[in-house]
């Protein structure tokens, strides 16, 4: 037992959902030690602007800072391991029908052992050619902390600029796991969201879409987000908190 108190009202609708949604941002990720995007003092953008970094025009203008920049990300994502969040989650997933949907681009999910249904805004593990789009992992650089410049690979095939495999801010998201982050909201009875600021569309958007199809929506997260009036029930708590005094009580 973890002597958390857990609200009761989110047990009876967790021990009554057949089929769960849980939608992740980078707050499950917090406790590795992943810093969220938002936080003022430690977010990864406190010093850049993230237009700079995550954007097609970005790209365009220094692809060299902006593939450092996923390069650091990438290594500080390596050398940081799943919480006791990512590790609730998979063992609940044994138990019930759990979809799991991240806007995060780390792995942490997968290395706790939980199946991901979509990684809607990509991957930092998956970059491909900017020019003929072919998927191809190249060996990780050997980071120098010194320089947050370094240039991107060349694609094996045609010799293109390789890109990271993150969703830039004006790209669609990729069409297969937009789609079925959609349809586990839509067929779930429970839907959880956990740790994002929900401020980012279209994933903002579906807590509402639960709402609309007769889900109820549970909030994990210490503080008030965008979505916060979409959630029947808010829990102020932390994912590594939360997610392993909820699974243990409903065992
Ligand atoms: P944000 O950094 O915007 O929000 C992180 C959220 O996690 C905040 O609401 C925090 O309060 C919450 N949080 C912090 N620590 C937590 C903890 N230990 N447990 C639970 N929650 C915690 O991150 P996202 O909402 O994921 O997109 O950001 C969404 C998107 O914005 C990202 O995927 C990224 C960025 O633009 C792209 O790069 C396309």
């Amino acid at each position: 037992m973890t002597g958390i108190e857990v609200p009761s009202a989110v047990i009876e609708v967790a021990r009554s959902a057949r089929s769960v949604a849980v939608l992740t941002g980078a707050g499950v990720s917090a406790e590795s030690g992943v810093p969220t995007f938002r936080d003022a003092q430690t977010g990864l953008w406190s010093n850049f602007d993230p237009a700079d970094l995550a954007s097609p025009e970005g790209w365009a203008r220094d692809s060299d800072l902006v593939w450092g920049w996923y390069q650091w990300r990438a290594q500080l994502v390596r050398r940081s391991e799943p919480n006791a969040g990512h590790l609730a989650l998979t063992e609940w997933q044994q138990r019930v029908h759990l979809d799991i949907a991240t806007q995060n681009v780390d792995d942490l999910h997968e290395r706790a052992g939980s199946t991901v249904i979509a990684h809607v805004h990509g991957s930092l593990f998956d970059p491909r050619c900017s020019e003929c789009g072919l998927h191809s992992q190249p060996e990780p650089d050997p980071f120098d902390e010194r320089s947050d410049r370094v240039p991107p690979p060349s694609c094996p095939d045609c010799g293109g600029e390789m890109r990271p495999g993150a969703v830039w801010f004006g790209e669609p998201l990729p069409e297969t796991e937009w789609t079925a982050a959609v349809e586990a909201v839509e067929s779930a009875d429970l839907v959880l969201v956990v740790g994002t600021s929900g401020v980012v569309f279209p994933f903002a958007g579906l807590p509402a879409m639960a709402r609309s199809t007769g889900a109820t929506v549970v909030e994990i997260n210490p503080v008030e987000t965008e979505i916060s009036d979409m959630a029947d029930f808010r829990w102020r708590t932390t994912a590594a908190t939360g997610l392993p005094a909820l699974v243990d009580s409903l065992r």
